[in-house]
């Protein structure tokens, strides 16, 4: 999709992907100082530990925990995470205003964590976390607990609270192609009465989630809107030019759809 978005805007320049070991993670990162170099996206295993190797990591990244775009401002390497403002887009597009109303999110990973701080520096009125792990659902209520009405609810209120929800997020790996398979991130098929239930998966393009949600009548997206706009907002960060989101999701789609099942 990057490549896509220089191509539409002109602009010479290459998204490549780089396979770096940890070992060579800090020559790695040096060569992105270099003139000519827009930057990078880090992914797993090195949103945390390429820190300390850039010169100013951004609150939303250390809150989050996590990196994902590095930007090179004339040698100067600025660590951020586009991860929040991806979802928080993403989830304009289905019309859902986070001002004011009440999510239930299933999950508590890294994931979770950018769209905890999306929802909640967006205003929710309560924001509840699921976690197959209660201790690490725990954790994240505890780190985010200053940015607003944070708490972990128990299987056993689970059906309710969904159920009065605005809107559920499954931020888990439940459901994504080469995990368990069909699965639900959920003990059961809890679904909110009205309202907007997101999965960040985004292969399948319908997780039994998003599936059992539409059939019930309710609003769903999948992951590819946040995977989108976090990548054009990346983009945006690393040239200063707007992004053209439209041909960057027409890009994603094109690969996704040629992707075997
Ligand atoms: P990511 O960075 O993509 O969020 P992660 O940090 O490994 O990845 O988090 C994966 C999330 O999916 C966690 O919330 C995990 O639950 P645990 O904390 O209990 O591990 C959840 N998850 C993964 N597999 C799961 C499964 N089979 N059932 C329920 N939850 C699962």
């Amino acid at each position: 999709m990057h490549n896509a978005a220089f191509r539409h805007l002109g602009i010479e320049a290459s998204y490549q992907a780089w396979d770096i070991p940890p070992a060579e993670l800090a020559a790695a990162v040096a060569r992105l100082r270099e003139p000519g170099v827009y930057g990078a996206n880090v992914t797993i295993p090195h949103k945390l530990e390429v820190m300390p190797f850039l010169d100013e990591v951004s609150k939303v990244a250390k809150t989050i925990g996590a990196v994902n775009t590095i930007v090179n401002r004339q040698g100067r390497l600025l660590g951020t995470n586009t991860d929040a403002v991806g979802f928080s887009r993403a989830l304009g597009d289905v019309g859902v205003r986070p001002a004011g109303i009440s999510a239930v999110m299933l999950g508590a990973g890294g994931a979770a964590r950018a769209v905890a701080y999306a929802l909640l520096t967006a205003g929710v009125r309560l924001l509840l976390v699921y976690n197959r792990t209660p201790a690490r659902a725990e954790r994240l209520a505890r780190d985010f607990a200053a940015l607003g009405a944070i708490a972990v609810v128990p299987t056993s209120e689970l059906p309710i609270c969904i159920g009065a929800a605005d809107l559920l997020v499954n931020t888990t790996s439940v459901g994504m192609v080469g995990s368990k398979g069909d699965d639900l991130p959920l003990p059961e098929l809890w679904l909110p009465r009205q309202g907007v239930v997101v999965d960040i998966i985004y292969r399948p393009s319908r997780t039994r989630l998003l599936r059992e949600a539409q059939a019930a009548g309710l609003t769903i997206q999948n992951g590819l809107p946040m995977l989108v706009y976090q990548g054009a907002e990346s983009f945006s960060l690393w040239t200063g030019e707007q992004s053209p989101a439209r041909a960057m999701l027409e890009a994603a789609r094109l690969v996704l759809e040629s992707l075997p099942s």
